[in-house]
């Protein structure tokens, strides 16, 4: 399984050091992915499954871009894996699909594993089932699904943060409905917490989880990690 944790804007650099320290005790042969604010980024001196990502990047080795950082500063940290098209960066950072796809096909040539979010708004949910595969289908269109390094995350804009986990059933018609479109492992993410992720690991087409709120405590995100 991969188990991804998403800080989004929690955690210090000093927080997150005790928290891979933590982490480290764990035996484990999954594969962990641990995304923390920019200012929080380093290598960690941990067992090799357990790797540290970027939430975000802007597509350039370097240069004026106030308030972005680039490749040359991943490369600090010797970071290889990023998020990109997460639905916070979507809907309340505004980035368009044109931006997303520069900062794949940036991601991509630099041969970075890439965990690339999905997942249709309330709007569309309501609209049924046929609509959310449409919206979803739409957002694969302008990547590479046969990628090497990439996974994909199928999480619902309402699931996120939310509390309201889509239900079993739904999460495996899309995952199952993912798996027609590519090879690239599936995760499920939106309100993933210990009490839930049993029966989502169960489903043949799901490879792991995103987590956003359930991570931000290591022993939380542990308890995840050891239903896996
Ligand atoms: P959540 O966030 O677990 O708090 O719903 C998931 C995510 O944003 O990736």
């Amino acid at each position: 399984m991969i188990i991804c944790a998403n800080f989004k804007t929690n955690h210090t650099r000093k927080s997150v050091r005790a928290y891979v320290d933590a982490l480290c005790n764990l035996e484990t042969d999954h594969q962990i992915r641990i995304y923390p604010p920019s200012s929080a980024l380093f290598k960690p001196k941990s067992p090799k499954q357990i790797k540290m990502g970027a939430q975000n990047f802007y597509p350039v080795k370097n240069g004026s871009f106030t308030g972005e950082i680039g490749q040359e500063q991943l490369d600090e940290f010797e970071i290889t894996s990023v998020l990109i098209g997460h639905s916070e960066r979507r809907h309340i950072l505004s980035e368009s699909d044109e931006l997303i796809a520069n900062k794949f096909n940036f991601a991509k040539e630099n041969n970075w594993e890439i965990n690339f979010c999905i997942g249709e708004p309330k709007s569309i949910r309501d609209r049924g089932k046929e609509a959310v595969l449409n919206y979803l289908e739409t957002q694969l269109k302008s990547i590479d699904v046969a990628y090497k390094n990439l996974i994909i995350a199928y999480e619902p804009v309402w699931a996120i943060g939310t509390g309201d986990t889509a239900s079993i059933e739904d999460i495996k018609e899309i995952l199952d409905f993912l798996r027609e479109k590519t090879f690239a492992p599936l995760l499920y993410g939106g309100s993933v917490k210990s009490e839930n992720v049993k029966e989502m690991f169960e489903l043949e087409n799901c490879d792991g989880v995103l987590v956003g709120t359930a991570s931000w405590d290591v022993e939380s995100f542990k308890s995840i990690i050891n239903q896996a």
